[in-house]
Order: C-alpha cells, then sequence, then structure tokens
C-alpha cells in the first residue's frame, strides 16, 4: 500500500520550545488516520506543517511521494483542509461561498450542487452561513475542502463543539468519503471514541512526540487489558488470597486485570476464604485508557529524569 504522507525526522522549535521533535510518520492511502494527543501536544502544529503553512524547523515532508517544499503548489491542489474555525463569508449564503471557491477553483455549477449533497446542506444551501448551527459550518467547511476534488484531506478536531448527533454526522460523511471517493483522511481529535469507531490508522503523540502508529486495531490488541471488578465484603483480605493476580482496591472493589477465563476461579477462591462476592463485573479497556496509559508512562519518565 502506498503512503499519502510520510515525513521524515519533522521537529518545530517556537524559540527555546520544542514544540514537535524527530516525528517520523507513514500514513498510508484510502483510510481514515487519527491523530491523537491530548492538548498542547503538538497535533495542530504537525498539521500546519503538512499543509506548509508552518515550516519545520527540522525534516522533510512528503505528501503524494513529492517533497512538500518543492511542490508545494502541485501537491496543495489536491488536499482539501479543515484548520482553526473555518472562515467563511457569514453574510452570504453557503451556495454564495461555495460559488467563490468556485471561481478559485474553475469548476462547474454541478460540483456545488454535488458537494452540498454530500454533506447534507442542499436544504439549507441559501441560508446564510450566518445563521447555520456550528455544525452545518463544520459540514460547508468540508464541502469547501472538497471543491477541488482532494485526494487527501487534513482536518484538525472537526467535530470539535459539535453534539452528539453532529458527531455522528461528522463521522458517517467521512467515512463515506473514503469509502465512495477513495479519499485518504487524516482528522485530530480529542474524542477517542470518535477516533476509535472510525479510524482504521491512528499516530499518537505527547509532547511533541510519536508514541505509536499504525493499525488502531493491533493497538487495542497490544494494550488491551481486561478488569474484573469485584464487589465483596473484604477486599483487604481477597486481595492477600490474590497475590499472584494484578490487583487493586479503588473505589471499595477490587480491581483484577485479568482474562474473562479467570473469573470462576478467582470467585471460587474468594468463596472458599468464607469472602461474601456481591458483585462482578466485566469492562474491557478502551483506546482512551489505552491512550491515557501511554501518555501517562511518558510523564512518568520526565518525572523520573528530574
Ligand atoms: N506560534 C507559536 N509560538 C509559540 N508556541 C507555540 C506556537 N504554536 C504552538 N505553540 C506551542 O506548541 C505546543 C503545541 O501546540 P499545538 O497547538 O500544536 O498543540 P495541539 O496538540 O494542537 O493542542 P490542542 O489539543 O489544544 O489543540 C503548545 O505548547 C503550544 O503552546
Ligand atoms: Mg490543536
Amino acid at each position: 500500500m502506498l503512503n499519502v504522507i510520510e515525513t521524515q525526522n519533522v521537529s518545530k522549535r517556537f524559540g527555546d520550545f520544542q514544540a514537535v521533535q524527530d516525528l517520523n510518520i507513514q500514513i498510508p492511502e484510502g483510510t481514515i488516520c487519527g491523530f491523537l494527543g491530548p492538548n498542547g501536544s503538538g497535533k495542530t502544529t504537525t498539521i500546519r506543517m503538512l499543509l506548509g503553512l508552518a515550516k519545520p524547523t527540522e525534516g522533510h515532508v512528503k505528501i503524494f511521494n513529492m517533497p512538500l517544499e518543492n511542490h508545494k503548489q502541485d501537491i496543495l491542489n489536491q488536499v482539501g483542509a479543515l484548520v482553526d474555525s473555518p472562515s467563511f463569508y457569514d453574510h452570504l449564503t453557503g451556495y454564495e461561498n461555495l460559488k467563490i471557491m468556485q471561481y478559485v477553483h474553475h469548476n462547474s455549477d454541478k460540483t456545488i450542487e454535488e458537494v452540498l449533497g454530500i454533506v447534507e446542506l442542499t436544504h439549507a444551501a441559501n441560508k446564510k452561513v450566518k445563521d447555520y448551527s456550528l455544525g452545518m459550518k463544520q459540514r460547508l467547511g468540508i464541502a469547501i475542502a472538497l471543491m477541488n476534488d482532494p485526494k487527501l484531506i487534513i482536518l484538525d478536531e472537526p467535530t470539535n463543539g459539535l453534539d452528539p448527533s453532529g458527531i455522528k454526522k461528522m463521522r458517517e460523511l467521512l467515512m463515506k468519503l473514503v469509502k465512495d471517493r477513495g479519499i485518504s483522511i487524516i482528522v485530530s481529535s480529542h474524542n477517542l471514541f470518535e477516533i476509535e469507531q472510525m479510524c482504521r490508522y491512528v499516530c499518537v503523540i505527547n509532547k511533541g512526540q510519536l508514541l505509536y502508529q499504525g493499525d488502531m486495531h493491533t493497538l487495542l490488541e497490544k494494550y488491551k487489558h481486561d478488569y474484573i471488578y469485584f464487589v465483596t465484603d473484604d477486599n483487604t483480605k481477597a486481595q492477600s488470597l490474590l497475590a499472584d493476580v494484578d490487583i487493586s482496591i479503588e473505589d471499595q472493589r477490587l480491581t483484577v486485570k485479568a482474562h474473562r477465563d479467570e473469573i470462576p476461579q478467582i470467585n471460587k477462591m474468594l468463596v472458599k476464604h468464607d469472602i461474601n462476592v456481591y458483585e462482578i463485573y466485566h469492562e474491557k479497556s478502551s483506546l482512551e485508557d489505552i491512550f491515557l496509559k501511554l501518555t501517562k508512562n511518558v510523564d512518568e519518565r520526565d518525572y523520573a529524569d528530574e
């Protein structure tokens, strides 16, 4: 599979501050790639470098296998983007905003109708943008990004501020673009649940450094653990009995890191030692747990260095 984006040791320094460091990412084409990281981890800075809006202090960006520094115009003609809040002519209608883009990209009226249909704004085409909801504005932003028939779309937090139904709509829209038009998409988000649901590929960064890149599935498999919670009448005794397993007491319940198959055995052991078990429940770790664990480990490493 080809990569739409490859970066080689991309770094960005602002004065003494290293915002992004030695980022080497390879993003396969034809997928939605999630770009995940806590606040201030360097997502927007990286995205700006991918779009040629900021120059890396060091390193190189290749898009469609061409160096961005030498083929900027060529590349950007095939890329749609939504970074920060999209800027529109608020006093004009959605249709008129797209009409302006039509002049820029020299495409037909049919393209306007088509992109309005894709982002489900046909019904609001003649409404002024200042009267659009946030979700509608975000979708108009995507419509604008689609006007140049891009091969790649890069979106910085497109679901930020949207309600659950707006988030779902955006997710369905992005998945449709990949499926029907073969567009590759990179999307940053804080909404880990979103990323987990729509992305096949994921890059996790923290403090400007890459912690993981690869298939979402592999990440979930690699770091996944099942947590089993036991509510008993003597957690301390239970903990001492189960010295061999990874166990802790949290919120007055025993938290055991184990697999589902081990539940009956643990339960039998507790009952055998006269511990009353009132509840047992089982929870799989989500991407959120994994993400917190990955980023927490880095923080702990930092503290250890101090
Ligand atoms: N122009 C700038 N000058 C100085 N520092 C900057 C500049 N732009 C970004 N930074 C710093 O670089 C770091 C990364 O910022 P960036 O906006 O890339 O993070 P982010 O991952 O997008 O965060 P968020 O999730 O809050 O959007 C932050 O500490 C930020 O303060
Ligand atoms: Mg940001």
